[in-house]
């Protein structure tokens, strides 16, 4: 999610002009409200085949080229010389506002799936080995393994329920000073997770971000730690960040999909946080791996495929899925007693966004 807006937070960046400029024909896609005024300069970049979006209606006014799955020779996704995360990844995690436990096992779940390696196929952790496909100037590839760290709660909300991208990292200096059980400082390994309830409002939230990462600065933080944002939407605008498990009011018609956690605010988190966690693994201090001229505006490797989850997917239509016949649940991947769905990335050998769903493998 790439942008750095005077200084600010790298952001899931909707589809702006320089986007274009920088990077070409990607298709990367969510329901954005900035769409609904503007729809028609959609047209041709969405890229949908129309049958739905994963079994729900057409593809509206974001019919497009069918071409396929953000393919394209225009990427040049480059790497910058930055670090990237070879050793074990550790993910901290601070639950800003009230959660409830049954939230809090879905996305320990995912977290554990991803480097969890008797899950059947198509698999979580087959998900992560395209993300181990990059590395830094040794030659070292992203770490495989992904550990469950410590966890801290700020139920109460610290620093308010109307955050700044800024803000953030107050969040983090308080749970890593602490008195009673401080989060470790592991400025190499450790990804930090701030997670925010529903009620818990952010800048940008919704019109331009669904999450962001960045890392923390030494002069609020006292350390430089590789970290994200990812929201709760379920009360502000699921139909925007938890697509396709709801759907926009502009987009009648559409049938949204049912969450295979049974939790439309949390399902669609997961989707977000597996594209942070790609790309702070790949960009942690956003002088690794991305697309685009401008190191102010990065395209990262999940960015390139947003929106897209199985083979054909592209504008609304969200790919081939799987659908679980029992309870409805659609989904993609296979996690530890659990499925999710997540959304593809960037294969840099490849060339194009990929996951371990894709039928013609
Ligand atoms: C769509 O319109 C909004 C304002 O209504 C604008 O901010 C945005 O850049 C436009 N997007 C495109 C792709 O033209
Ligand atoms: C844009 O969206 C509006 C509202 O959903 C719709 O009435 C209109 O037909 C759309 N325009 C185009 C060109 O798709
Ligand atoms: C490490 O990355 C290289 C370059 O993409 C790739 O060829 C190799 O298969 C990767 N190794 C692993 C274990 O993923
Ligand atoms: C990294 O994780 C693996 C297994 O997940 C473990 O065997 C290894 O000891 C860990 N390495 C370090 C340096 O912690």
């Amino acid at each position: 999610m790439g942008s750095l807006l005077g200084g600010g937070p790298v952001a899931v960046l909707l589809l702006s002009l320089s986007f274009f400029v920088c990077s070409g024909v990607v298709d990367a896609w969510r329901p954005w409200p900035s769409q609904l005024h503007n729809n028609s300069s959609s047209k041709g970049k969405g890229k949908g085949e129309g049958g739905g979006g994963g079994g729900g209606g057409g593809d509206l006014e974001f019919g497009g080229s069918k071409k396929y799955e953000g393919s394209s020779d225009l990427v040049e996704l480059r790497y910058h010389m930055g670090p990237v995360m070879t050793s074990n990844i550790t993910v901290h995690i601070i639950w800003y506002g009230r959660w409830e436990a049954p939230e809090k096992r879905i996305i320990r779940g995912f977290i554990r799936s991803l480097s969890s390696s008797n899950v059947p196929s198509p698999s979580l952790a087959e998900w992560w080995s395209t993300v181990r496909l990059y590395t830094d100037q040794t030659g070292a590839n992203i770490s495989r393994a992904v550990v469950l760290g410590h966890e801290k709660n700020d139920r109460r909300c610290s620093r308010g329920t109307s955050l700044t991208r800024l803000s953030v990292q107050s969040i983090i200096k308080g749970a890593i000073t602490a008195s009673t059980k401080p989060l470790p400082i592991e400025p190499r390994d450790g990804l930090y997770l701030v997670l925010t309830a529903p009620h818990v409002r952010m800048q940008d939230f919704c019109g331009q971000v669904c999450g962001f990462h960045y890392f923390t600065f030494p002069s609020v933080v006292g350390y430089t730690l590789p970290y994200a944002w990812i929201g709760n939407s379920a009360k502000q605008c699921p139909g925007v960040c938890a697509y396709p498990f709801a759907v926009p009011a502009y987009m009648p018609g559409l049938k949204p999909l049912v969450p295979p956690n049974g939790n439309v605010g949390v399902d669609g988190m997961i989707s977000v946080i597996a594209h942070e966690m790609a790309e702070l693994s790949t960009n942690p201090l956003v002088n690794a791996w991305y697309a685009g001229q401008d190191p102010c505006f990065p395209t990262e490797i999940a960015d390139l495929c947003e929106g897209i989850y199985g083979t054909g997917g592209g504008g609304s239509y969200t790919g081939q899925l799987s659908l679980d016949h029992r309870t409805g649940a659609t989904y993609n991947l296979n996690g530890e007693r659990r499925r999710f769905l997540v959304q593809w990335v960037w294969n840099p050998v490849l060339n194009y966004c990929f996951g371990p769903n894709a039928l013609d493998k």
